[in-house]
């Protein structure tokens, strides 16, 4: 039995851990796109394969939709059970040509790694791999019991792992859950996240003409279903960013008093900020902090509007059809099935003359809170001390996790948020990156938390 320390033993794995990333970065697993789905098998067969390498019991549960990865280490009796997640899926890559190198080929530079999913989530969902296969070399075995389901379907709403969770959740039984897929208030500065926003993910199709018209003969007379959606949008939210949707706001909570006076506390500096978003302008509703704004107000968004003509030069036509993406942001204590009763009411009543509308929910998941303190946060807290030598910052965030409050609903499981992204590393967008720095860090506070955990049974604090 070799007897190198866990956090020597990453040290020096350094070089071949980046490599497995790089393995699982190089397969192109788009969940929303029906292409991919091959791609999606191999991820989840290859993160499987390591789990098993390192001596976890692993497999990939078929069944509904894109497979899941579940692998258990529960050679610790009486101490704490972690159940760990994270997600193998990720974001479609276009705009392609904005990439500095291919979304599919790694690429390291300035102690970043380049590549769709190198933060979301792979590289986080890896941490955890290497932090256990880190522990398992240098002791032997484990100081806690644990648990890793990784889903394949996070970014398109998590069908399959809900399905899983109603159907088998005992099997996912544990003391808390881990989530690796989130971030840090700002370099530097480690975090721990109680709330992650609600969505309700939407599709307006707009009807017109039975066919097609010509915008000559037929101009001023064809109802136009793109300049129906254009009003209807319009019509939902102002230009002060308040969102013309009556009963949106009523279940609306103002964060405490001390959980907003913990904000302000936070370092920021607005112009930073504004350069970070890349605008000239912020919106939104000025009587709220832009942190206000992200972390506890709901909003509504355009994806993507199609149908028509969008080629090179120009087409006269009047389409008979169009489509519209909107997603709202959902705040404590909204709720996403009311959320989009009140939006489908209201797009119909909007319904321009000669349009026909059609409202979809793609998918929706409810807010979620999680504690700020007790056990495992002191855990947490205590880990990302030692490693990053700073004490942690409680934080939100803008961004949903839909099993988060599955967990919390279905299994009465409460979660902790310990991310190691950065607000710069371009999630969904073109050139995603991850801090080598933040990588390495978080296998290492990996480490120390579980320790810290696995400390807990000894003090019967669990
Ligand atoms: N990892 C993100 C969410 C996130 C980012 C949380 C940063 C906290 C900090 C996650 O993969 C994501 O993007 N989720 C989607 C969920 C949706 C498609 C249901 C999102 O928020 O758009
Ligand atoms: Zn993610």
């Amino acid at each position: 039995m070799s007897h190198i320390s866990p956090l020597d033993y990453a040290r020096e794995n350094r070089e071949r851990f980046l490599d497995e990333l790089k393995e699982l970065l190089r397969i192109p697993s788009i969940s929303t796109l029906s292409e991919h789905r091959e791609d999606m098998e191999r991820a989840a067969r290859f993160l499987r394969d390591r789990l098993s390498a390192i001596g976890f019991e692993a497999e990939t549960i078929a069944g509904h939709g894109h497979p899941l990865v579940y692998g258990q280490w529960l050679n610790a009796p009486g101490r704490p059970t972690v159940l760990l997640y994270g997600h193998y899926d990720v974001q479609p890559v276009d705009p392609i040509d904005l990439w500095q190198t291919p979304p599919f080929e790694p690429d390291v530079r300035d102690d970043n790694i380049y590549a769709r999913g190198a933060a979301d989530d792979k590289g986080q969902t890896m941490t955890f791999l290497h932090a256990a296969e880190s522990l398992l070399h240098g002791e032997g075995r484990l100081p806690l019991n644990l648990k890793i389901i990784i889903e394949g379907e996070e970014e398109c709403g998590g069908a399959a792992i809900k399905a899983y969770v109603s159907e088998h959740g005992g099997r996912l039984a544990a003391d808390v859950v881990q989530v690796a897929d989130s971030g840090m208030y700002a370099p530097g500065i480690p975090t721990i996240e109680t709330g992650l926003r609600g969505i309700v993910y939407t599709e307006i199709h707009a009807q017109g003409a039975s066919h097609d018209l010509h915008s000559g003969l037929y101009g001023g007379v064809g109802p136009n279903p793109l300049n129906a959606l254009a009003w209807v949008i319009a019509d939902l939210k102002d230009r002060k960013g308040h969102i013309a949707i009556p009963g949106f706001y009523d279940d609306v909570q103002r964060p405490a008093d001390d959980v907003l006076a913990s904000w302000r506390k936070l370092p920021f500096d607005l112009d930073a900020y504004r350069a970070q978003v890349g605008a000239r302008d912020l919106v939104g509703m000025q009587e709220f902090s832009p942190l206000e704004r992200t972390w506890s107000r709901p909003t509504l968004d355009v994806h993507g509007i199609s149908g028509g003509f969008t080629g090179e030069g120009a087409k006269t036509v009047i389409p008979a059809e169009a489509t519209a993406k909107v997603s709202m942001r959902l705040v404590p204590d909204q709720r996403a099935e009311k959320v989009f009763e009140l939006f489908r009411n209201r797009v119909l009543e909007l319904t321009p003359p000669g349009i026909d509308l059609r409202v979809r929910l793609i998918h929706g998941d409810d807010p979620v809170l999680v504690p700020e303190r007790g056990p495992f946060i002191d855990a947490a807290r205590q880990a990302l001390q030692q490693t990053f030598g700073r004490p942690a910052v409680l934080a939100r965030s803008g961004g949903s996790i839909p099993i988060v409050g599955v967990f919390k609903e279905t299994l009465g499981l409460n979660t902790v948020l310990m991310g190691w992204g950065l607000p710069d590393d371009n999630l969904h967008a073109p050139n995603e990156k991850f801090s080598l720095e933040n990588f390495y860090l978080g296998i290492d506070a990996t480490v120390r938390f579980w320790q810290a955990v696995g400390a807990l049974a000894e003090q019967g604090a669990t």
